[in-house]
């Protein structure tokens, strides 16, 4: 391939299967599932919501994994070169997909620095000392960052810059280092840790009183929700985020593995584990949400909360709260960094392995020619005043439409304008465990795209109103 790509030094490989799915299950194991899973989850119905979920994984997730494997193992490039190769001109899904991992490595590295200042602050809980608790505390830490003129009791501007060097110090270590040594190695001991550690979390969350006003909220099924089209809206827009399809991490991921691999399979191992890991999620801070509520004397509906909030402001006071806190805090955000780093690693993946393919680099320089800009972008533009709104943007777009348009735009035209679902299929099936046919052509043509098109019809009248 000469031109516009050209020929890479060495792209890397897993060694196998397994490597693979450690990493794929990396990626998709976020926090997202620790985040947003629960809180969507509760509001979308409660314990009803598991059916619109399960309908989603395997209508729409799963198929839309299989097509990412697919594009990415049958013409073994980056997002850009895999669609290039499928499609002359369909490259531009590549780069848009390129453009949106990036935004997202942004704003992803500086919650892992947040995550790492968070996981000391738990030892002493110093958001006690200040006069309006976690939430005070946190909105100061942040407006530090701003180098806002504010009383503060500690330099908290270094700190989290010593945090952000950190984690991109450890992003581009790994990454460095390759596909398997890198990306699979780091993958295979951050997730079964990451497990250890979370079932510890839960269980120890179990044992809290008012555990069980957290799970009766969080399991008590509203069947009524399913009458209600933006319930199942919420149960793709969550399957989507949460498996990181059309992202181009797994198309790239894909593309590293072995000619003869069971791409099905692996498929499916991947989808449940996501799963079986967010409502385990679920679990554990509902768990901690129910003990928060009864410790205050208020109702389980009025501490939940999600994303920045859950984190950095519901759970330090639960922390102060419970018994022998600080194991919690450092289980929960040690949690957080380990999800959260493993699915970094294959945000930033998307960007190097491009930069790879379209240039011919070897593994080291691209991997320094992206990380170093994404590191110095981010740690200025979080460290003045336009920060923190910024992020909110930044996430709302990502979410809400560049991941929803290009599932969209990349099912349409594999499906309509290239038609090439029939080689897609034969290739899934040549070595797959089991055989797909009729109800994927229907998943990704029919049932994903129109699916997509209303949630991105829903988020403009949503924006305009
Ligand atoms: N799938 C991850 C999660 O559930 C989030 C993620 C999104 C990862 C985008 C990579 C890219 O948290």
């Amino acid at each position: 391939s000469a031109g516009a790509h050209a020929p890479s030094a060495d792209r890397g490989a897993f060694r196998g299967r397994t490597a693979f799915i450690f990493a794929a299950i990396g990626s998709a194991v976020g926090l997202g599932n620790i985040w947003r899973f629960p809180a969507v989850a509760y509001d979308n119905g409660g314990g009803a919501f598991i059916l619109p979920y399960l309908v989603a994984l395997l209508t729409a997730g799963i198929p839309l994994l299989f097509l990412d494997y697919a594009i990415g193992h049958r013409w073994r490039g980056s997002a850009p070169a895999a669609w290039r190769r499928f499609k002359r001109w369909t490259e531009f899904i590549g780069w848009w997909q390129v453009l949106i991992t990036l935004i997202i490595a942004l704003y992803y590295a500086l919650i892992l620095a947040w995550a790492l200042n968070y996981t000391v602050f738990s030892l002493d809980q110093r958001w006690d000392s200040h006069p309006k608790g976690a939430a005070g505390f946190f909105g100061e830490y942040t407006q530090a960052l701003e180098g806002a003129d504010v009383d503060i009791s500690f330099d908290y501007v270094p700190t989290v810059l010593i945090s952000m060097l950190i984690v991109w110090v450890a992003v581009i270590v790994v990454m460095a280092l390759g596909v398997q040594k890198g990306i699979a190695g780091a993958s295979t001991i951050f997730i079964p840790l990451l497990v250890i550690m979370f079932v510890i979390l839960v269980i120890r969350s179990l044992f809290l009183p008012g555990a069980f006003d957290g799970l009766d909220a969080f399991f008590r099924p509203n069947w009524g929700a399913l009458l209600n089209p933006s319930v199942w809206i919420a149960a793709y827009g969550q399957i989507f985020f949460s498996l990181s399809v059309a992202f181009g991490i797994m198309l790239t991921y894909s593309s590293y593995l072995k000619k003869k691999t069971d791409l099905t399979g692996s498929g499916l191992v991947v989808g449940f584990a996501n799963s079986s890991f967010e409502i385990l999620a679920g679990i554990g801070v509902f768990s901690a949400l129910g003990f928060m509520a009864q410790a205050q004397g208020v109702r389980v509906d009025e501490v939940v909360s999600a994303g920045i909030g859950l984190a950095f402001i519901a759970f330090p006071t639960i922390i102060s709260e419970a018994p022998a806190g600080a194991l919690i805090g450092v289980l929960f955000f040690g949690s957080l960094i380990l999800a959260g780093f493993t699915s970094l690693i294959s945000i930033v993946e998307v960007v190097i392995a491009a930069v790879q393919d379209k240039f011919g680099l070897g593994r080291v320089s691209s991997t320094l020619w992206v990380c170093v800009p994404i590191a110095v972008v981010s740690t200025v533009l979080f460290s003045t005043t336009m920060g923190l709104p910024l992020l909110d943007v930044m996430d709302k777009w990502v979410n809400e439409y560049g991941i929803v348009a290009a599932a969209l735009v990349s099912s349409l035209i594999v499906a309509y304008v290239v038609r090439g679902m029939p080689t897609l299929r034969d290739h899934l099936n040549f070595r797959g465990t089991f055989h797909i046919g009729r109800w994927w052509y229907a998943c990704v043509a029919i049932i994903a795209p129109l699916v997509l098109a209303f949630s991105l019809v829903g988020g403009t009248i949503q924006l305009v109103t």
